[in-house]
């Protein structure tokens, strides 16, 4: 993929006196993209105006064809019924009947994994087979573009390593990946392309290998130092 699939111009959030985004302009054209960063950098608020849950104090989106999205975040929103319902009913929200959703539903639960408790009330799962029912919630949906924020940061390793298996099918299906993490290696594993931003600004966009080798912020340099073990 080389044409940019997002042009983000002038982008900004303030909320009183603070510009949480801070006239971010990027172009994404990489299929993987992870967004990095310290704590409170605006990380989530950027994904969340890309996705449309946020509505931008300035500067605009421009998508040269609209993608269909899906969104996945650090805690899991299940409804109160099985796991099975849980991805029906995003199905049925689309306008899919009941046969063809439960079909499709039945189908992304296999894909990730979930057959063994398709039955089970989501909110007794686990975090992670909660996540995994997230994902295939979202992976039914065939978005063309899947945005997650930290999925991972509360999981034990095994469960982190299923939903990186997940999501890497979901990206080998075609579907552009933009997500944030605070795992280096999980970046360096899933990214192509990292952006890295600080304050609300984008200080570094550049490939996964450039950017873990020789960052060109002191910014990021001092990021990759505090965060690397
Ligand atoms: N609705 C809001 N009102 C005021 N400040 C906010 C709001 N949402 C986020 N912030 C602040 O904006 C900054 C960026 O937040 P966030 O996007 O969650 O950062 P990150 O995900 O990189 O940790 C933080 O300082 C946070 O406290
Ligand atoms: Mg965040």
């Amino acid at each position: 993929m080389s044409a940019a699939w997002l042009a983000i111009d002038g982008l900004g959030l303030t909320e009183g006196a603070t510009r949480i985004i801070d006239d971010v302009s990027l172009s994404l054209a990489a299929q993987r993209t992870v967004v990095l960063g310290p704590n409170g950098a605006g990380k989530s608020t950027l994904l969340r105006l890309i996705h449309g849950l946020l509505h931008p104090s300035g500067g605009r989106l421009h998508w040269p064809q609209p993608l269909t999205q899906g969104m996945v975040f650090q805690r899991p929103v299940m409804l109160r019924t099985t796991a099975l319902a849980n991805v029906i009913y995003g199905l049925k929200l689309k306008g899919h009947s009941a046969d063809e959703s439960r079909r499709r539903a039945r189908a992304a639960l296999a894909r990730a994994g979930l057959d063994h408790i398709a039955r089970r009330p989501a909110r007794l799962l686990s975090g992670g087979e909660q996540q995994r029912v997230a994902l295939a919630r979202a992976w039914a949906l065939e978005p063309e573009l899947l945005i997650l924020d930290e999925p991972t940061a509360s999981l034990d390793p095994a469960s982190t390593r299923e939903v990186e298996r997940i999501i890497g099918e979901i990206a080998a299906g075609g579907a552009r990946i933009l997500m944030t993490t605070h795992n280096l290696g999980q970046a360096r594993r899933m990214a192509d392309e990292i952006v890295f931003i600080d304050r609300g600004r984008v200080l570094e966009q550049t490939p996964v290998a450039r950017f873990f080798n020789l960052p060109q912020s002191e910014a990021a340099q001092r990021f990759l130092q505090e965060e690397t073990p």
